[in-house]
């Protein structure tokens, strides 16, 4: 029942593979039921034999045949197959077991046609059924002279029994009776093989051995296993071919009649050859006149040689050969696929061929063969593309060439096992493409930012190395060796500027990064300055910078705070650090923070020429220019905010500087005012506008300070005080702090924010007429 092809290791694995996929295919099944239904089982009567094909995935094991014929059952084994004309094909790849009988098979009932009796015999959980199968088949396509079939298994031939007309003698068969009969005693048989003639036996003793002679209708039939003891192998022109030469023959009396009985089939193999399989057969196996008339096809579907090359089929003559070259990809052919280190694919073709030749007394010959080829494992590159996009943030990786019988089952990223189809709750997506060629393609997507992909940095690149190892488990269906698959795939990405911890404290605002190995790529900055340990020193900032960590802190009123929503209640601070690409300078990120400070007292001296002071003062206190209340007041602070030189504000110009100076009075007893001198003090440096343009705009904010004093006697406007306040001792009425520095807190503050103070107009203008005017 096995097939008759064994020589090189690959074809031997790949039929290993068939039975064990025919096994497999039993587990799967759980049909019970009746699998007799249409489609399941066919029957079909052809050229020169009977085919029963039954599908394999509805009988679950391989079934088992009987041939019925009236003197009882016979078991179809493979010995018994190939002597008898039974040939049992298991294509586990289609899922198909097809049993072939020739027309001169032992069991066949000769009528007005043949018919054929079988049990079919399937095996479920232990216990068999039986099906009984019939079918008559008639007329068959009329026979040549001689025909010989070159079986998988066996080889038949059959000749006309006529004798030819002139010889007189055309009733001697029925003379002498059927050669296989029990009338059929004094019928010899003697082999030849080139050395020598070996001794005659009689008919039961060379079917003991395994031959069958017989007559059919009026056909002389001889049919023999390959390898039997009396045949033999030899070349024709380079081709192996066995064969067994026959010479049956019977004397009565003075008569003796012989029947020459030659089977020589071509035994090659075929080889694989740029994607064909070849197969070649001596184009003289049988005495020709010429050339012999050859048609062949795959599965029984016999086409003339301009048919089969319209479909890819090769068929080519030289030295006496016939050659047969089919493209692997030949429809009727078989692919498997194959995982043994690596994954590879074969094919398999049921070539059938017919080959007539006429020999000089114009008797035709035909040799019909059936042969399984079977193409070595080639190999079967899978194709992988990287279609990532940086652009698009995602790895896209498209693995294609997927044979139709290898699946996806699951997918490994950086070593984490993904199951497929793809859990919805997942961020990467596996899209499935199905080809008209039957092979399929999968395109992985993984955003490249993803946790699961392993970033690092590339100093050659100075950039981020983004990398996903995937591996691929496949699996060949049906079955369960995985092929594994891996491809490591990388993106350049530019590297992520850092960004910092942040946090607020009463007195400023801290700030933290923990340096990556590349942040070495970036300066920051504040405002338009690079931060150095000097910058930070120049500005009163802490800074520690080590290879780990670089720390920096903030005080509140130093350089590079905006103030905002500045009440009693307190202000917001905003300060930010600006990330600059060292190389390029281009500011790539910044952070900001935004902190409230609830500080009870402040001055704060603008750009824009705006002084504002919140201090611990009961709410009926006013500015140099009495009619200057505070905006804001609490019952124990008071928060002033008016243009420098309003309100009575006196201008005192220094060497280097312009100091603006009023005073926040409250009224306490009638000859004794208390107060404090409030000052912003500008580098006359940063004022060049209100020289050139009358416009009042620093290039920096004033430093502010806010002064305790206590005068005897109400003189109004005040002078200008000194820079630093004596100590001073407050009477205890008052409900102020008992001790005021000197300087309180610096402050800067640009425009933004401050509604109701300052116009939305192009800021300064209205200063500059405040000043003309005042
Ligand atoms: C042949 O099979 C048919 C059913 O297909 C059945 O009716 C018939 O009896 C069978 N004949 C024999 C001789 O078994
Ligand atoms: C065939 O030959 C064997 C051995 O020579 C003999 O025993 C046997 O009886 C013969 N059979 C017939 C049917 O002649
Ligand atoms: C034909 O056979 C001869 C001798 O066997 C050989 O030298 C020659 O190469 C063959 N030609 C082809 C086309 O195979
Ligand atoms: C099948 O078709 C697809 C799409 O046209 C192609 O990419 C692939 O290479 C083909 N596969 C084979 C095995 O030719
Ligand atoms: C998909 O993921 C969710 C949440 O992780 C889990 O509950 C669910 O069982 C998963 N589904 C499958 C089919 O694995
Ligand atoms: C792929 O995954 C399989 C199964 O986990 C493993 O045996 C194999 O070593 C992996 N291959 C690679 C290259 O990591
Ligand atoms: C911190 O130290 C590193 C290494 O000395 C130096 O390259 C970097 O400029 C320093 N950063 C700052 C902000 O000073
Ligand atoms: C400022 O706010 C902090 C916390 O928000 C609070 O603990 C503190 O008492 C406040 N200080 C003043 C003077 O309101």
């Amino acid at each position: 029942m096995k097939l008759a092809v064994d020589t090189n290791t690959s074809t031997a694995m790949a039929f290993k593979l068939m039975f064990s996929v025919a096994l497999l295919l039993s587990l799967w099944s759980t049909a019970e039921c009746d699998f007799l239904v249409e489609g399941v089982l066919r029957l079909e009567c052809r050229d020169r034999y009977f085919v029963i094909a039954v599908d394999l995935a509805a009988t679950g094991e391989v079934p088992r045949f009987e041939a019925v014929d009236g003197t009882g059952t016979y078991a179809i084994t493979e010995h018994y197959a190939a002597k008898c004309g039974y040939t049992i094909s298991i294509l586990s790849l289609l899922g198909l077991v097809e049993l072939r009988a020739s027309y001169f098979s032992c069991h066949t009932e000769r009528g007005a046609g043949f018919s054929f009796r079988f049990n079919l015999i399937t095996t479920y959980k232990g216990v068999d059924a039986y099906y009984a199968l019939n079918k008559t088949c008639s007329s068959p396509l009329p026979w040549s002279p001689r025909e010989v079939t070159c079986e998988v298994n066996y080889m038949e031939v059959s000749v006309r029994s006529e004798l030819p007309c002139q010889s007189g003698l055309s009733d001697v068969w029925s003379i002498l009776g059927p050669p296989y009969s029990p009338s059929t005693e004094d019928w010899q048989v003697t082999f030849q093989n080139p050395d020598e003639q070996l001794p005659p036996m009689n008919l039961s003793q060379a079917r003991q051995q395994g031959y069958i002679f017989d007559l059919v209708h009026d056909r002389i039939v001889f049919r023999t296993p390959y390898g039997q003891l009396d045949s033999y192998h030899t070349e024709v022109t380079g081709i192996p071919v066995e064969v067994v030469r026959a010479t049956l023959f019977s004397r009565k009396s003075w008569v003796v009649v012989m029947v020459d009985l030659i089977a020589a089939c071509s035994k090659d193999e075929g080889s694989y050859d740029s994607g064909y399989m070849i197969w070649d057969t001596p184009e003289a196996l049988y005495p020709s006149l010429g050339k012999t008339q050859i048609s062949f096809g795959l599965n029984g579907n016999l086409m003339d040689q301009a048919a089969a090359a319209q479909k890819g089929f090769i068929m080519g003559r030289s030295n006496s050969t016939v050659q047969i070259g089919i493209p692997y990809n030949a429809e009727g052919g078989y692919r498997k696929s194959f995982v043994s280190d690596g994954l590879f694919e074969f094919y398999i073709f049921n070539l059938d061929l017919k080959q007539t030749s006429v020999d000089e007394r114009h008797e035709e010959t035909v040799v019909w063969f059936h042969r399984t080829l079977v193409t070595p494992l080639l190999s079967s590159p899978l194709f992988i593309e990287d279609q990532t996009d940086v652009e698009d943030g995602t790895f896209s990786i498209n693995l294609g060439k997927v044979p139709r019988d290898v699946e996806l089952t699951s997918v490994q990223l950086n070593g984490q096992e993904f199951a497929v189809p793809f859990n919805d709750s997942i961020a990467y997506t596996l899209t499935e493409v199905r080809h008209s060629n039957k092979s399929h393609s999968y395109t992985l997507k993984v955003p490249l930012r993803d946790p699961i992909v392993i970033q690092e940095f590339s100093k050659e690149n100075a950039a981020m190395l983004h990398k996903l190892d995937i591996n691929y488990t496949l699996i060949v269906t049906p079955g369960d060796e995985p092929y594994y698959h891996t491809i490591s795939a990388t993106a350049l990405m530019a590297a992520p500027p850092p960004s910092f911890d942040v946090v607020c404290t009463e007195s400023g605002i801290d700030f933290k990064l923990a340096y990556r190995s590349f942040d070495y790529l970036w300066d920051f900055m504040i405002g338009s300055d690079r931060l150095t340990p000097a910058l930070a020193a120049n500005h009163g900032y802490t800074m520690s910078n080590d290879s780990q960590s670089l720390l920096l802190s903030v005080p509140l009123f130093t350089h590079g705070y905006k103030y905002t929503d500045i009440g009693l209640k307190g202000f917001l601070g905003t300060f930010t650090i600006l990330v600059r690409d060292r190389e390029t300078a281009d500011i790539l990120t910044s952070t900001t923070k935004t902190c409230l400070f609830n500080t009870t007292e402040f001055i704060m001296c603008s750009t824009n020429g705006w002084m504002t002071v919140a201090v611990e003062m009961p709410a009926h206190s006013h500015l140099v220019n009495s009619l200057c209340v505070p905006k804001e007041a609490d019952g124990t602070r008071v928060l002033f905010s008016f243009p420098l030189h309003s309100c009575g504000s006196t201008v005192k110009l220094a060497k280097e500087t312009v100091t603006y100076q009023n005073k926040i009075y409250l009224d306490t007893s009638e000859n004794a005012v208390e107060g404090m001198t409030v000052r912003c003090m500008y580098p006359l440096a940063s004022l060049y506008r209100l020289f050139s343009l009358h416009k009042f705009e620093s290039d920096e904010e004033g430093v502010g300070n806010i002064i305790p004093f206590v005068e005897t006697t109400k003189a109004v406007p005040a002078t200008v005080t000194p820079a630093v306040a004596p100590q001073i001792t407050r009477t205890p009425s008052l409900p102020l702090p008992p001790f005021y520095p000197t300087v309180r807190y610096i402050k800067v503050y640009r425009v933004q924010n401050q509604p109701g103070q300052i116009s939305k107009g192009p800021k300064g203008n209205l200063q500059v007429k405040k000043l003309r005017y005042a």
